[in-house]
């Protein structure tokens, strides 16, 4: 066990019992007293960093609120646990990993040591073979089997090796190479692959398999499947070597795939798969916009990096983020955050964000294996801005549950047209405002409504909600985004008291499918020792398949 690891019940420490006597007086509260009483509160309870500015005064904290919560932070352990993250300690206990995202995008000149050796060399060779590959790629001197130009990346990968890939080739898609096509293939269902490669030529297709152990179930499959495809065209097992490279940290199954690991750019087992977006399963995002777009991204991420570990905790973007999560999810029994990112290219993003958040912080116990008698990470959910005003922002604004939510706008649109962007904006700063303050019954009455209309027509306001602005979408800003995340879920996770960085939750169902998978395909009737639900499901697809 780890000397970092601190196991004081969460719930003993002083600030968070003074966290609960407080959050029984801010409760009561409006935010509409909140703002009332103080005119400096939307420039106050405001914080900037890296280009990125966080107006966190629509949330129902005060300072005093806002001291307890930095407190707690303190107690835990927060600065302690953050160096010894950026400093290699094996902080994922479970299975004695260090935990270095942060390594991936540091400068050379940084030196960081796991088990005595300096990872930041490594990983700045890596960047250098994937420049490389993504030059010869994009120029069109890396040619297929046939000669001709690639003109299409697909890349094979699921979770960590697919989420961060496609969510960054959506947001950077302005800034990409557009005679190039970039597809992403991750789920088992066969329709995922055939609608990827149905208007595909073989001869000009680049496969990337990205998978960190190169056995999930699910990318080998599809793996396999692409390998058929391509050599039904090509006919030749040669192919392979210049339509298949692999992203991997296991070399001996690469090799044992069949691709040569000259093709393989490798990652290490201190990169946890949904922190691995600017590793070499990021290649794909190399390609599409370029090495030096990427290496913008790198310092993106960097810069938010040194904002975390060093910044006053009271002034730190993540630590504000994660504190405020901590306080709805402990203290108002919210149970999820809404990102609402007013960005079409930040489609992806929540999506994204929810393995991020809840791959890492979904866990039941804390590092000693003792069961929480406390919340723990909230399921994270959104849609880009307008559209969720569409659909399900009626139940934002006006349902029985507090929904915390995060904003997300740009200053500038990468696409300006007409009066588009102003009025995308106009709805962030209104969707915010009518959150947070609402309709009363008076208001709503003095516009003539009929007496019975009225309820229906109040918003109760209340609402809480971060406004999250920056300048213009570029891959460093995307850098700095994800990175501020990261660091959210790690203070969320450091409060909790739980390993971030592990992932057993999905480790049962593997097994399971991998079992059923056999009784599916038997050719004799298996023998079925399930539950008597899952028997009866197996037996009727059998006999209906
Ligand atoms: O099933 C969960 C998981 O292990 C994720 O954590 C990971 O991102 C994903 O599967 C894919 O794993 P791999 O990159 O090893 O294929």
């Amino acid at each position: 066990m780890q000397t970092t690891t601190k196991s004081t019940p969460h719930v003993d420490q002083p600030a968070w019992k003074a966290l609960q006597a407080h959050s029984e007086q801010i409760r009561g509260k409006h935010l509409r007293e909140l703002f009332a009483e103080d005119s400096s509160r939307g420039e106050r309870l405001t914080a900037e960093a890296e280009g990125i500015f966080l107006d966190y005064s629509k949330n129902r904290v005060t300072d005093e609120t806002l001291k307890l919560l930095v407190q707690l932070a303190e107690q835990a352990g927060l600065r302690q646990r953050t160096e010894a993250m950026f400093t290699g300690e094996k902080i994922n206990i479970t299975e004695n990993r260090a935990v270095l995202h942060v390594a991936l995008r540091a400068p050379k000149s940084e030196s960081i040591v796991v088990d005595g050796e300096d990872v930041v060399p490594e990983v700045h060779k890596v960047l250098e073979k994937m420049s490389g590959f993504a030059d010869r790629v994009r120029s069109g001197e890396w040619k297929g089997h046939t000669g001709k130009r690639i003109k299409n990346v697909v890349n094979i990968g699921i979770g960590g090796s697919d989420l961060g890939p496609v969510m960054a080739y959506e947001a950077l898609k302005h800034y990409s190479q557009r005679d190039m096509t970039f597809r992403f293939v991750s789920n088992v269902d066969g329709t995922d692959f055939a609608e990827a490669v149905q208007d595909l030529d073989a001869e000009e297709t680049l496969f990337l398999v990205a998978s960190k152990t190169f056995t999930t179930l699910e990318t080998m499959t599809n793996a396999h499947t692409a390998r058929e495809w391509a050599l039904k065209k090509l006919s030749d097992e040669k192919a392979v070597a210049k339509h298949f490279v692999a992203i991997s940290t296991n070399a001996k199954e690469v090799a044992k795939f069949g691709i040569d690991t000259e093709n393989m750019f490798g990652f290490w087992d201190w990169v946890g798969g949904r922190y691995s977006m600017d590793s070499a399963i990021g290649l794909s995002t190399m390609i599409a916009i370029g090495p030096k777009g990427f290496r913008e991204m790198l310092e993106g991420f960097h810069a938010m990096d040194v904002h975390f570990r060093t910044a006053p905790l009271e002034k730190n973007l993540p630590v504000l983020l994660g504190l405020l999560t901590v306080w709805y999810t402990e203290f108002f029994d919210a149970q999820t955050v809404a990102i609402l990112p007013y960005e079409q290219y930040l489609k992806r993003f929540p999506a994204y964000l929810q393995q991020l958040t809840m791959e890492s912080n979904g866990k039941h116990v804390t590092l000693d294996g003792t069961k929480v008698n406390y919340e723990t990470g909230p399921i994270y959910w959104g849609e880009p801005g307008t559209n969720g005003q569409h659909s399900f922002y009626q139940l934002i604004h006006q349902g029985t549950r507090l929904i915390p939510c995060d904003f997300i706008g740009f200053a500038k649109a990468l696409n300006p047209l007409g009066r588009h962007h102003d009025i995308l904006m106009a709805n962030v700063f209104a969707q915010a405002e009518a959150l947070a303050f609402g309709k009363t019954a008076d208001q709503v009455k003095a516009e003539g409504t009929p007496d019975w209309l009225v309820p229906h027509r109040v918003f109760e306001g209340n609402r809480p909600s971060n406004t999250i602005l920056a300048d213009t979408l570029t891959p460093a800003l995307l850098g700095k985004l994800v990175a501020l995340y990261e660091h959210s879920v790690f203070t969320q996770g450091v409060i909790w008291n739980v390993d971030s960085f592990d992932q057993w939750g999905v480790e049962l169902g593997k097994v399971l499918a991998t079992k059923i998978l056999g009784e599916l395909e038997s050719k004799d009737e298996p023998k079925l020792e399930h539950d008597s639900s899952t028997t009866n499901l197996i037996k009727r697809y059998r006999k209906n398949k």
